[in-house]
């Protein structure tokens, strides 16, 4: 069993704490992502898990094992870093080998795991090249393979697709994905990157400040964020403000908009911009005029994007709320796609969240 468990873990740089009371559960197989802005503490926390910084508190246990302060080489750890750190003098075949001859494995055993881990990432006919001779894409593959090949207890990335280009960044992110769940290796990566966390994580561990705010599913994280800073580091998001009593909110300019649930003393709401509904603009107008949670607006600019649109909508108080809507919606809605045209906007009660 490949299950980590994390407690308490600290780590701080003269008076600047890096990381603080960090503490969790990874289950084995499961594939974790550390998300965070940058200098929030995930490389430092990866590293302590890898062996490479001492923590100056907390405890690691791997498998029940405590190998808080064991070397990187006793814990058994597949390591795949931002720059592919291969060797420029060395095959391919020799790259991936490198970890397994470090074990003195018998040269068969060797021949054996170097071949099976580069026909893993797809580059089996390429283990006589050297890492130059390779694409950006490729070496990052060769860097996973050599990772794998010494089969370790977890699999520890740092931004490991962050040198490539946006194309070859997919290609790799759904490879690192599919081979994850082939081969069930706990793995943790380290990413800045929202959507790239949310396409292949399990589970997120949301990072501020060398805390962590959420752990959950990117759903969970999504429908639920626990504070603010959840809620606009995952997706996009329109905040408003204003006084909620019951499951009513009054906004400050004077939207009423019927929550799901008692909101308590909440002082603001969010909303995701795809869970606005547009329609037609309606004679009569006036606040809440539609009906509840219908509200009247002005389209103050819009983005064509093809396969979505876009939209800056003004409500009669005043407040700004972005809405992405489908193309077929806006097209079925009678909406005149025009800046100042009118519109209403629909909002389910169970999309309005309070903060
Ligand atoms: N060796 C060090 N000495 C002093 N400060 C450091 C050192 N390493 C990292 N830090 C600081 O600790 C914080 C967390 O760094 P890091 O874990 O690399 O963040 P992330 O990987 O989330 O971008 C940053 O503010 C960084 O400047
Ligand atoms: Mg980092």
């Amino acid at each position: 069993m490949a299950n980590v468990e994390i407690a308490g873990l600290t780590k701080t740089y003269g008076t600047f704490r890096a990381v603080t009371d960090f503490g969790l559960s990874v289950r084995d197989g499961e594939f974790l992502i550390f998300l965070g802005p940058s200098g929030c503490g995930k490389t430092t926390t990866l590293r302590m898990l890898a062996g490479f910084i001492e923590p100056d508190g907390g405890q690691v246990t791997l498998g029940g094992r405590d190998i808080t302060h064991a070397p990187p080489h006793r814990r058994n750890i597949g390591l795949v870093f931002q720059n592919y750190a291969l060797f420029p003098h060395l095959s391919i075949f020799e790259n991936v080998a490198f970890g397994l001859r470090r074990r003195k494995q018998p040269e068969a055993e060797i021949r054996k795991r170097v071949t099976d881990a580069l026909e893993l990432v797809e580059l089996g006919h390429l283990g006589d090249r050297l890492p130059k001779q390779l694409s950006g894409g490729q070496q990052q593959r060769v860097a996973i393979a050599r990772a794998i090949a010494i089969r370790p207890d977890i699999l520890l990335l740092d931004e490991p697709l962050s040198n490539l280009d946006a194309r070859l960044r997919l290609q790799v992110r759904d490879e690192l994905r599919n081979l994850q769940k082939t081969l069930g290796i706990t793995t943790i990566m380290v990413t800045h990157d929202q959507e790239e966390a949310m396409s292949v994580g399990d589970r997120l561990v949301l990072m501020r400040a060398g805390m962590i705010e959420q752990v959950g599913t990117a759903q969970e994280l999504y429908y639920q964020p626990a504070n603010r800073f959840v809620a606009d580091f995952i997706g996009r998001t329109n905040f408003l403000s204003g006084a909620a009593i019951g499951n009513m909110f009054r906004s400050a300019g004077g939207a009423s908009l019927r929550g799901g649930r008692d909101m308590g003393a909440a002082s603001e709401i969010m909303i995701r911009p795809e869970a606005i509904r547009l329609g037609a603009a309606e004679a009569g107008g006036g606040l809440n005029a539609n009906g509840p949670n219908t509200l009247p607006a002005r389209i103050s600019h819009f983005v064509f994007l093809g396969g979505a649109i876009e939209l800056g909508l003004t409500l009669e108080g005043g407040e700004r709320l972005a809405v992405v809507a489908s193309p077929a919606a806006v097209r079925d809605a009678g909406i005149e796609l025009r800046a100042d045209a009118g519109v209403t906007l629909t909002i389910s009660p169970a999309d309005i969240i309070a903060m």
